[in-house]
């Protein structure tokens, strides 16, 4: 019989985890496509320095990081599954979002990679949103494929895909267009059952474009199926309207995640939470090297700067950490928040 001493099964499990962390950095690196020509970036995001905590890029930086999310959406998925199934993090997204109750709105929602963890039925109304059509078209068709299989065990609970701008999720003082106007899950002239077709959510969200808007933005060329949402028009929510406010791997992207996740606490509500699982710059020397080097291509190739410091980015927003873990050489961040208490009694004193 073989002794195997507990240094030992320390050691490999060490060796484990840095061969899947070396591998995902390998790997996310080298399988998305180069750029599209049309893409236009002609290697001016190539700086480092951008990635810094707080999220410095600039207006361009943001235009062209939301052209590679179109242009990758229809494989995003199929790029990334493995690696997340080796990481553990999709067993990171089912313990996030069985935290999830009451009215969610899930912002940089993409390819609705969550759908399949959400419990449904402790849902009142879950909001998916993106900036990127190209990804909620096929977060749009995640979600009819879902109603398909689970029937009407989850036909209670509304669901929409709105397109929405993490970083102005409320509407400034006077604008007009784009609000959905009620609370977080209470607006049924945009809202889809989970069992209706992706048709039905086409044409949610196709009338709530329309009643908010007397002239809707011209429609983009939107890849897919024609049964996919029109998605016309960025919405914004009332101020505290959702239970709990869903982020994962946004805040690499978005081009302020400071301002994001400043929006996110002020659409929830007092005592309501904020649920992020992101990446960013590790707890380790050599692992903060390759991502720094690597920061600029792999903006270029994936729309996301993946050496941001996300702690300090939480910081920054003022948010109230209830609870932090770092994973994969604390890289993959673990966070459940709750908006500042200042936003609280805003809340309280407006009630
Ligand atoms: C790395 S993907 C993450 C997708 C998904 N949340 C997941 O867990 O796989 C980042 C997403 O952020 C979106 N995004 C970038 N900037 C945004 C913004 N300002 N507001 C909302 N979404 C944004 C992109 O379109 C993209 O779908």
């Amino acid at each position: 019989m073989v002794q195997v001493s507990g240094k030992t099964i320390i050691k490999g499990v060490g060796l484990y985890f840095a061969a899947a962390v070396s591998g995902y950095l390998y790997l996310r690196s080298s399988k998305a496509p180069a750029p599209t020509p049309g893409c236009g970036c002609g290697g001016r995001h190539d700086r480092s320095g951008s990635a810094e905590a707080g999220g410095s890029s600039t207006e361009e930086e943001g235009a062209d990081g939301q052209a590679t999310f179109d242009r990758i959406a229809d494989f995003y998925d199929s790029c990334i599954n493995t690696d997340e199934v080796f990481m553990g993090i999709k067993l990171m997204r089912r313990w996030l979002m069985r935290q999830a109750e009451g009215d969610v709105l899930e912002v940089s929602a993409g390819t609705g990679r969550n759908l399949p963890y959400y419990d449904l039925p402790r849902l009142r109304s879950l909001t998916l949103t993106d900036t990127s059509r190209h990804m909620l078209v096929n977060a749009a068709d995640k979600l009819e494929a879902m109603a398909a299989k689970q029937g009407p065990a989850a036909a209670a609970t509304p669901v929409r895909v709105e397109l929405a701008d993490a970083q102005h999720l409320v509407a400034k003082p006077g604008a007009s267009s784009g609000s959905s106007g009620g609370r977080g899950g209470d607006d049924a002239s945009s809202s889809s059952r989970v069992s209706s077709s992706a048709n039905d959510v086409a044409g949610s969200a196709a009338s709530s474009s329309s009643s908010s808007s007397s002239t809707p933005a011209a429609e983009p060329q939107t890849a897919g199926a024609p049964h996919r949402p029109p998605l016309r028009e960025p919405r914004t929510f009332p101020p505290h309207s959702f239970d709990v406010v869903v982020d994962t791997f946004g805040l690499c992207s978005q081009q302020d995640p400071v301002t994001a996740l400043k929006e996110m606490a002020r659409v929830c509500k007092p005592g309501g939470r904020i649920l992020l699982l992101q990446h960013g710059k590790g707890t380790w020397g050599f692992i903060n090297n390759v991502l720094d080097n690597g920061a600029g291509e792999h903006f270029r190739k994936w729309g996301c700067w993946w050496n941001r410091d996300i702690e300090r980015i939480v910081k920054q927003a003022g948010l109230e950490v209830e609870s932090l873990s770092r994973w994969h050489f604390g890289t993959t961040y673990l966070c459940v928040a709750r908006p500042p208490a200042a936003a609280r009694s805003d809340a309280v004193g407006a009630a």
